[in-house]
């Protein structure tokens, strides 16, 4: 992290073209950091730059497939060049697969492509973000993983296992640099109000999942990009391994 309070620092946010994403590159924005914002969509991600830049921050838009290791060295690459420096990285981006499916009805395919961007993705990022935050003096890694990744849905058995592997890589790695002044922590949400949600989720399925919910209700974005903050907060210096479920209460009941 910056030791000079002048310098603002600086975050990287995968899949920030939409939902979690997008609202927590506009949450970091609002708190005066630097954002890196990766993804597929140009057009989108140039509008959330866009937001950003409004709000009075500095935002870069870098076109990038996390599947593709050489993308994400440039892409820090990029960032660092832009702002000189690399404190903090949200690994966000992911897909749901088929959903409702069970087990032995799972696809490989399916397999392949979730584990592709939830898991190895996921790995990948962290080893393109991991050098420029200890060249950087430190900072924090955020890795989006889910409730379904620490405990059981029915139909979900691909997703919920890609996403229990975020959590194992997460605790490894904070283990492997935790006397380096870098902390690994994943957000683990609960139902949350975006595209993703909409594509697996039928209005009957929402009021389902409302019920089982202690709060009554799914969560925003913004509430999982407040967690997120949080634990990129450079404050918050004894937070390292851990797995904030952001649910409304589910995984207590
Ligand atoms: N919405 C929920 O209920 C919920 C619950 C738990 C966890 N999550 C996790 O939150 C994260 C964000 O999802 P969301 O709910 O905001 O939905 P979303 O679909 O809006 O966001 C996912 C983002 O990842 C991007 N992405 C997918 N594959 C990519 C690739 N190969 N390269 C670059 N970007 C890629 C998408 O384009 C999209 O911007 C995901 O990891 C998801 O698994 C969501």
């Amino acid at each position: 992290m910056p030791t000079d309070s002048k310098v603002s620092p600086v975050v990287l946010i995968t899949g920030a073209t939409s939902g979690i994403g997008a609202a927590t590159a506009l949450a970091f924005g609002r708190a005066g950091w630097r954002v890196a914002l990766a993804g597929r969509r140009a057009e989108q991600g140039d509008a959330v730059a866009k937001q950003i830049r409004d709000l009075g921050a500095e935002a870069l838009f870098v076109a990038t497939d996390v599947t593709d290791r050489s993308a994400l060295d440039r892409l820090v690459e990029r960032t660092v060049k832009q702002f000189g420096r690399l404190d903090a990285a949200f690994n966000n981006a992911g897909v749901e697969g088929d959903v409702f499916v069970p087990t032995h009805e799972q696809r490989p395919e399916n397999y392949a492509q979730v584990f592709d961007v939830n898991v190895r993705a996921v790995l990948a990022s962290m080893q393109a973000e991991i050098p420029a935050i200890l060249k950087s003096g430190g900072g924090a890694i955020v890795n989006n993983a889910s409730i379904a990744g620490i405990r059981g849905f029915g139909g979900m058995s691909v997703y919920s296992a890609s996403k229990a592997a975020v959590v194992g890589l997460t605790r490894t790695a904070a283990l492997d640099y935790a006397t380096q002044g870098l902390r690994i922590n994943a957000v683990a949400p609960g139902p949350i109000e975006t595209d993703m949600y909409d594509r697996f989720a039928t209005e009957e399925v929402k009021a389902a999942i409302r019920q089982r919910v202690p709060m009554g209700r799914a969560g925003t974005p913004a509430e999982i990009a407040s967690a997120v903050l949080w634990l990129c907060d450079p404050a918050n210096t004894y937070t390292t391994g851990q797995v904030i479920a952001v649910d409304g209460g589910f995984t207590a009941a």
